[in-house]
């Protein structure tokens, strides 16, 4: 009886130094009988050579398990010469407690180094996983990251489209769903802040400043939308050092203040007509 109770209080201040579950039968058996009294938890407490002498004598010791849920990833808890219990680690697993994934340790870069996600073993695939903390988002491999999944691409809205799960954004747009245009997000491109101003993405992964109303142009000076207007064939107008800018259509140029074909002479003459009739 009185070994026993012995042997609790090593077992509990050997778990509560080396946060493993060690035996007290294994722990007899490697260090003696009768080894373990006040004198040997002293030693233990206050002589860090002692302690690490002991500490490598435990870690010899066989670690037991008492009960399946004791070994992770469905590890089984078996018995094993006569009274050890010892888990039996599913293939992929290893360690004493079956707690080590070796497809995590062979590659450690495999999860990102995102906080935010762990690397796992899932015992229905049988291999590796990254697994987000939060539930509503996957990994996503490509990006080595934990994002919210999309469905379509009507989910990663103009700047980007919805494959194998995930939004691929537009190079200059990131987020989940492409939702950040990264040089407006870092103010390389300021817009400011004013009604019907929209900071959007250009082709090359530019940002620039556009209005929301189509007969508005942005004043890159008072960053503000004003009325703009050059004719019919416009893409857009804006206003840059003061003096209003048109981007035309293909095949037509600003001349003056408005987008006329490129040939001039035909714009002169359509003046001209438009000024007789
Ligand atoms: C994490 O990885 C990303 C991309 O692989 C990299 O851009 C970033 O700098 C890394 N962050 C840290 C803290 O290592
Ligand atoms: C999980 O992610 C979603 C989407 O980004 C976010 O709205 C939510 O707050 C997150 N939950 C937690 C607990 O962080
Ligand atoms: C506006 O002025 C700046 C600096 O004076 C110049 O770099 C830029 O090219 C000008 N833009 C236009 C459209 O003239």
């Amino acid at each position: 009886m009185k070994r026993s109770t012995d042997c609790f209080a090593a077992f509990a201040y050997v778990i509560s130094i080396l946060f493993v579950v060690y035996t007290c039968g294994a722990i007899a058996d490697n260090l003696g009988e009768g080894s373990i009294d006040g004198a040997f938890l002293n030693d233990l407490k206050n002589e860090p050579n002692v302690l690490d002498t002991q500490k490598s004598l435990l870690q010899k010791a066989e670690t037991q398990c008492s009960k399946d849920s004791d070994c992770h990833y469905a590890g089984k808890c078996t018995k094993r010469d006569g009274e050890l219990k010892v888990c039996e680690c599913r293939t992929g697993t290893s360690g004493s407690l079956c707690q080590d994934v070796e497809g995590c340790i062979a590659n450690p870069n495999m999860c990102g180094n995102g906080t935010d996600v762990q690397c796992i073993f899932d015992v229905v695939r049988e291999k590796a996983i990254c697994k987000c903390d939060n539930t509503s988002k996957e990994f996503d491999q490509t990006t080595k990251t934990c994002r919210v999944p999309c469905e379509d691409d009507d989910d990663c809205g103009l700047n980007g489209r919805c494959s194998k799960k995930f939004c691929r954004c537009r190079l200059g747009a990131s987020g989940d769903f492409c939702e950040n245009i990264d040089q407006c997000q870092s103010k390389e491109v300021d817009c400011g802040s004013a009604p019907g101003v929209i900071c959007a993405l250009g082709e090359k992964g530019q940002a620039y400043c556009i209005c929301e109303y189509i007969t508005q142009g942005y004043d890159y000076d008072t960053k503000t939308c004003k009325a703009c207007n050059c004719g019919e064939n416009y893409i857009s107008c804006k206003f840059e050092n003061g003096t209003k800018t048109c981007f035309c259509k293909g095949s037509y140029a600003q001349r003056f203040s408005e987008c006329a074909c490129k040939c001039f002479f035909q714009f002169i003459m359509r003046k001209f007509y438009a000024y007789l009739f």
